[in-house]
């Protein structure tokens, strides 16, 4: 999809469709909106009248668009107006985006639309990447062309009200090309079945993201992993055939300031989750290929990274695994030695997730980040708590919260904290070990994170259960069934916010 910033007003654009939005809380044409109606002799009132249209959020209605450069003109519902935020306005862009595609659009301008909240920048970054994300098609190994998604926009013009916003519009709409760009790779990791994406396929993926002379890969196999005494890792991989792998990246952009931050994300990369030993029921089980979702934000934020170039100095740490029951798998009650020192019982081979990641943790705490953000698929529970609206995050640093939950906002992506403390972390005392893997089914998601502080102890830290965001059941507007990408824009705004505090 290519951008272009238009300099002339809204009637000389020359594209098949011209994406006007529609405010429903009173007056529904404003500014250009009227402007447009008036010229073309009221074909927007009229539509509206006779379609019934009122401007809730993500409602199009197409009218005629007399006397302008334009075939035709989407109308597009922005709910009220003043309450319009990134989230909001990625999933209108995004409804637009699929009303063009069922019709084979090829070009369109957009009318960006602006409030108070929402500037000319932060307005076309969250159009131009919902507009990308929104024509994504999943099918990836569908043979028969007939079967693939009607080609998107290719050509989309950008306008703007708000006075000398020209520069704004055309960095909005590199940034968000750019985060639609992160998310795709994402999306397109965790949307592989799981003999397509193995570890070792996964870790060469990773190797991709080193073209960019900003970014470095270092994978370590299964020996290597030994030497470093990742007992987490290997314990969980020795149930399968395909070997384990331990990705580590690094960001660090030329010219980085002296202050700039230093940050560490990790990831669960179980490309799949049978439950090893303690098998999971076989309904739905092939769902388990998305295990590895908190990995693929993590390779998909390095790619933002590796467009965007933000003066923060980021490492990326991805556990890898197929959690399998072959005849050396852990079994239930087996000892494992960690990286850390620690020793773990475990009691369920199915709480895999945080054995992986505990190793991961340990080693990014060893390169002394300021901090640790961690993503994983890893509860149940915490699906059954925030379902598909937001994701876990929990921490004991109130201003690591902060700092997540003002990113979240900027990038649109929800989250939620959930409680963590010692309460959880006692839960998972071992009775011949250290630790225990399981507690209690109630509090799954916490007690989960109290298993994994034990492994960040002494270093800011914060996890997110993005078990629920993963996956789309069905198709939503900028998200068509399947992997949603989830996280690696919300990453990639944690390393931002952290570069503009420093
Ligand atoms: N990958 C799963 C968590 C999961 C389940 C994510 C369903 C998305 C949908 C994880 O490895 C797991 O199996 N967790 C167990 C932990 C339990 C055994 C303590 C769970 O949540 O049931
Ligand atoms: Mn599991
Ligand atoms: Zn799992």
């Amino acid at each position: 999809m290519r951008f272009t910033v238009k300099k002339g007003g809204l009637e000389d654009v020359q594209a098949e469709v011209l994406i006007v939005g529609v405010n429903s809380g009173g007056k529904r044409l404003r500014g250009a909106a009227a402007e447009l109606d008036r010229r073309t002799s009221g074909a927007l009132s009229k539509t509206m009248e006779l379609s019934g249209f009122s401007g809730e959020l993500k409602e199009v209605a197409f009218a005629p668009a007399p006397r302008t450069g334009a075939k035709k003109i989407l109308l597009l519902g922005l709910g009220d107006m003043a309450k319009l935020d990134v989230a909001g306005l990625k999933d209108a862009m995004g409804s637009a985006a699929s009303a063009c595609q069922t019709q084979g659009i090829k070009s369109a301008a957009v009318l960006i639309p602006t409030s108070r909240s929402l500037h000319a920048l932060e307005a076309a970054e969250a159009s131009c990447r919902a507009l990308v994300l929104a024509s994504y098609d999943p099918g990836l190994y569908k043979t028969d062309e007939k079967e693939r998604k009607k080609a998107p926009l290719s050509r989309v013009g950008l306008f703007c009200e708000a006075k000398n916003s020209q520069a704004a519009l055309s960095e909005g709409a590199a940034r968000g090309n750019a985060m639609a760009e992160g998310v795709l790779f994402t999306r397109e990791l965790v949307n592989r079945p799981s003999n397509e994406l193995t570890p070792r396929i996964m870790a060469k993926e990773a190797r991709t993201l080193a073209r960019s002379p900003l970014v470095r890969c270092k994978v370590f196999g299964p020996a290597e992993c030994e030497r470093k005494g990742m007992g987490g890792l290997l314990g969980v991989g020795q149930g399968s055939a395909e070997p384990v792998q331990f990705i580590a990246l690094e960001y660090k952009p030329t010219r980085l300031p002296k202050n700039a931050p230093k940050i560490a994300f990790v990831g669960k990369g179980i490309t799949f989750d049978s439950g090893g030993i303690s098998l999971k029921p076989s309904a739905n089980m092939d769902q388990m290929k998305f295990d590895m979702g908190g990995a693929g934000a993590v390779l998909g934020a390095f790619k933002i990274l590796s467009l965007l170039k933000p003066k923060v100095h980021v490492l990326g740490y991805v556990a890898a695994a197929e959690n399998m029951p072959g005849g050396k798998a852990i079994k239930p009650g087996d000892l494992l030695r960690m990286m850390s020192g620690l020793t773990v019982e475990v009691n369920n081979t199915d709480a895999e997730g945080r054995l992986v990641l505990a190793d991961a943790l340990h080693y990014a705490k060893q390169q002394k980040p300021d901090f640790i953000v961690d993503a994983a698929t890893l509860t149940g529970a915490c699906m059954v708590a925030l379902g598909e609206y937001a994701c876990g995050l929990m921490s004991e640093d109130d201003e690591l919260v902060h700092l997540i939950e003002e990113a979240s906002k900027l990038s649109g992506d929800a989250v939620w904290r959930l409680p963590l403390s010692d309460l959880h972390r006692q839960k998972m005392k071992g009775h011949v070990a250290d630790l225990k893997n399981t507690g209690p089914r109630d509090g799954g998601a916490s007690t989960a994170a109290g298993f994994l502080s034990c492994f960040a102890k002494g270093a800011r830290w914060a996890h997110l259960d993005i078990a629920g965001m993963v996956w789309a059941e069905e198709n939503r507007p900028t998200e068509p069934k399947g992997a949603t990408g989830f996280g690696a824009c919300l990453f990639y705004s944690i390393a931002e916010a952290a570069a503009k505090k420093a």
